[in-house]
């Protein structure tokens, strides 16, 4: 299933009406998931603005735990005032899945944060406490019991929770967001982005030498990261109608022929046991 990534959404640069055109058509192109968060500059707050009368056509889910005037980071406050933000800024009156933000594991664990979670749970003002993030904190988040929803990256160059947590994951039930799913189209930058958030993945790219064959590269990398096994929604993050459109298109052919996913799963086993997740 296909989410919508509203973190460009967020971006000063991008016009109000073109905020606001991309979040319309993604709910009339079917999406049904819209993933925000409190550091996503003005996506909360347009996604409010602009998807407020449409609230019962999308599970919303959003993250935070920081960024909240007043209380600090990684407190009980900045959990209970924070989702109380959220909701005024997104004119709603509950948020469907409430991530913890990518908190180190110490943070995570800590009993006072996970209890200001359940009281908003038990208060109705979340459905379901996540957490999103990677490695020993993920596998922590996915094994304690105390969440009910993860968000990870996914995709052709970033597996380690593909292959150490979602198994697990969706044996008890968890539903699981995977982030990044095209690896940030790193295969676009015909040399090395220094410095970019797609500079990881493209350096991985070169080392496993895929070959998407008569598909081009963002089919081959959505096709792969939207029906891993274990993975309820792949959000692709677009500023971009086109992208959007393109991104529902392919989605609907479906899982990757078996040849090529033999061939990614190869070049994982020879390259890619030493990578972990990146956030
Ligand atoms: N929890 C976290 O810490 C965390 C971290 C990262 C991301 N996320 C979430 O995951 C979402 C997706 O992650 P992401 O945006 O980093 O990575 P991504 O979805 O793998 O890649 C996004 C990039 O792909 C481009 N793109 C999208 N559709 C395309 C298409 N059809 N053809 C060519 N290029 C295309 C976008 O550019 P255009 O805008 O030009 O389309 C954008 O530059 C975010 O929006 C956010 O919701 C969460």
């Amino acid at each position: 299933m296909l989410g919508l990534g509203a973190g460009q959404v967020g971006a000063e640069a991008l016009p109000e009406a073109e905020a606001e055109r991309l979040l319309h058509r993604a709910l009339d192109l079917g999406i049904t998931l819209i993933d925000t968060a409190r550091g996503y500059g003005l996506s909360e707050e347009r996604v409010g603005r602009y998807l407020a009368s449409r609230r019962d056509e999308f599970v919303l889910s959003t993250k935070g735990g920081y960024g909240v005037e007043g209380v600090g980071d990684w407190t009980p406050g900045s959990i209970r005032l924070g989702i109380e933000r959220a909701l005024r800024v997104m004119r709603t009156d509950r948020i469907d899945i409430f991530h913890l933000h990518s908190c180190p594991p110490d943070t995570l664990r800590r009993d006072d944060l996970l209890a200001e979670l359940d009281r908003a749970r038990d208060a109705g003002l979340i459905r379901v406490a996540a957490y999103s993030g990677e490695n020993e904190a993920l596998a922590w988040a996915a094994e304690s019991g105390r969440f009910g929803s993860i968000q990870t990256s996914v995709n052709l160059t970033d597996q380690w929770s593909l292959h150490h947590v979602l198994p697990g994951a969706a044996a008890r039930g968890l539903g699981v967001i995977a982030k990044r799913p095209i690896a940030n189209a790193a295969w676009q930058f015909s040399k090395r982005p220094v410095g970019q958030y797609a500079e990881v993945y493209w350096e991985r790219l070169q080392t496993l030498r895929l070959d998407p064959g008569d598909l081009d590269w963002n089919e081959f990398a959505l096709r792969f990261s939207a029906f891993a096994p274990g993975v309820s929604s792949a959000i692709v993050g677009t500023a971009r109608v086109e992208n959007l459109e393109r991104n529902v298109a392919v989605v609907e052919k479906g899982p990757l022929p078996a040849e090529l996913l033999r061939q990614i799963e190869a070049a994982w086993a020879e390259h890619g046991q030493g990578w972990g997740g990146e956030v």
